[in-house]
């Protein structure tokens, strides 16, 4: 039999990013032995802050050239207490995301069995979201400056981008994923009242992609107001498209409601496939907890999921989501950030052991 290999760049780099990735392998590892039909080839990568106080970068200077040679990305996290938080995501998420023309980022949000969301009302299976996060300008663009620094007229500016090609590929990606999705149901996401110019092409570009998908029913909420919806009315949502920053803050917002970001998966998809995606827990480094082996793994296998799907694999993927769920059924495996005292060690043993099985 032909087995497939898929090529991995797995890039832990901080915190509990280096705890989770670890996991995330290993139980990647045991999900292509039990499928016998592919396999997964390695490398990995010491991109990190410690890298960078050691050589005053984060990766090298072809880092992200010598990633396209992979099918896939797996990270963890990038972040360190005493390194400036904007020198991390320049030096090495932005500097990987942007030159890769990652422009999708795709962060679905589901109350996962056995998980409580903090919203009363809303049981297992019932806040179903996916959010799209445009993922290569707006507010991320990295447009602006400094002058002046220090004197009285010092000013800075970060100028937001929207382009019409950017809007439009991003937003007919979320017309396409809603249309995918049972309830065939997009929110659009702007602050078209206040910011009159970009979000204002937003909305325009919305409405011409929408011709393209009669049967998409969609709608348009300003980002203040949809706090309040994905709130109160969580079951009116379904695929959910925002700029950079509206969608980076919703997304944490999504996270929590649905019980923990510990929980949280994302994909930087290049959807045109002419390079590698990056798949990754939206947690973050958490040094607060790191070294303590308490980190929730679970964010890193659902993104491993989602890696897998990308990569063509839907049974394995289906699979490692249904152990996922197995797993998060119990109580007793629940790790501190779903108040439970369950350690990152015991989590990915009950995975390796639902994997295994013969019943999955
Ligand atoms: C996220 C994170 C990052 C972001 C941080 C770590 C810079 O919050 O992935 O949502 O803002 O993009
Ligand atoms: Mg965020």
């Amino acid at each position: 039999m032909n087995i497939r290999t898929h090529r991995i760049a797995a890039i832990p780099g901080d915190g509990i990013g280096v705890e989770v990735v670890v996991a995330g392998l290993e139980v990647l590892e045991a999900l292509a032995d039990r499928e016998g039909t592919f396999r997964f080839d390695v490398e990995h990568f010491d991109w990190s802050t410690d890298r960078y106080k050691r050589t005053g970068a984060f990766m090298p200077a072809d880092g992200a050239e010598r990633l396209r040679a992979f099918d896939a990305i797996l990270f963890g996290a990038v972040g360190a207490p005493d390194v400036p938080d904007h020198l991390t995501l320049w030096g090495l998420r932005l500097a990987i995301c942007q030159p890769l023309d990652q422009y999708a980022n795709v962060r679905p949000t589901r109350v996962l069995p056995g998980i409580q969301s903090p919203l009363r009302h809303v049981g297992a299976g019932e806040l179903d979201w996916v959010i799209v996060r445009e993922n290569s300008e707006g507010e991320y663009a990295g447009q602006g400056g400094r002058s002046h620094p220090g004197l009285p007229l010092e000013v800075a500016t970060d100028v937001a981008i929207f382009t019409r090609a950017g809007v439009e590929r991003i937003m007919r990606f979320a017309f396409k994923l809603a249309q995918s999705r049972p309830r065939k149901l997009l929110t659009v996401v702007t602050k078209s009242n206040a910011q009159r110019h970009g979000m204002v092409l937003w909305d325009e570009i919305a409405g011409e992609v929408a011709a393209d998908f009669p049967d998409v029913t969609w709608d348009k909420m300003l980002v203040d107001a949809m706090t309040v919806r994905m709130t109160l009315k969580p079951q009116t949502l379904d695929t959910i498209v925002a700029t950079n920053l509206h969608a980076d803050i919703l997304s944490d917002l999504a996270a929590a409601l649905a019980g923990s970001i510990g929980i949280a998966p994302t994909a930087n998809l290049n959807p045109d496939g002419d390079a590698p995606s990056m798949f990754e827990p939206i947690h973050g480094s958490a040094f607060d907890i790191t070294g303590k082996g308490i980190a929730n793994p679970v964010a890193t296998f659902w993104t491993a999921a989602m890696m897998l799907e990308h990569l063509g694999e839907r049974e394995a993927a289906m699979r490692l989501m249904e152990a996922i769920e197995r797993v998060t059924a119990d109580p007793a495996l629940h790790t501190p950030d779903l108040g439970g005292r369950a350690t990152t060690r015991e989590v990915t043993d009950a995975m390796l052991r639902a994997i295994r099985g013969r019943n999955l």
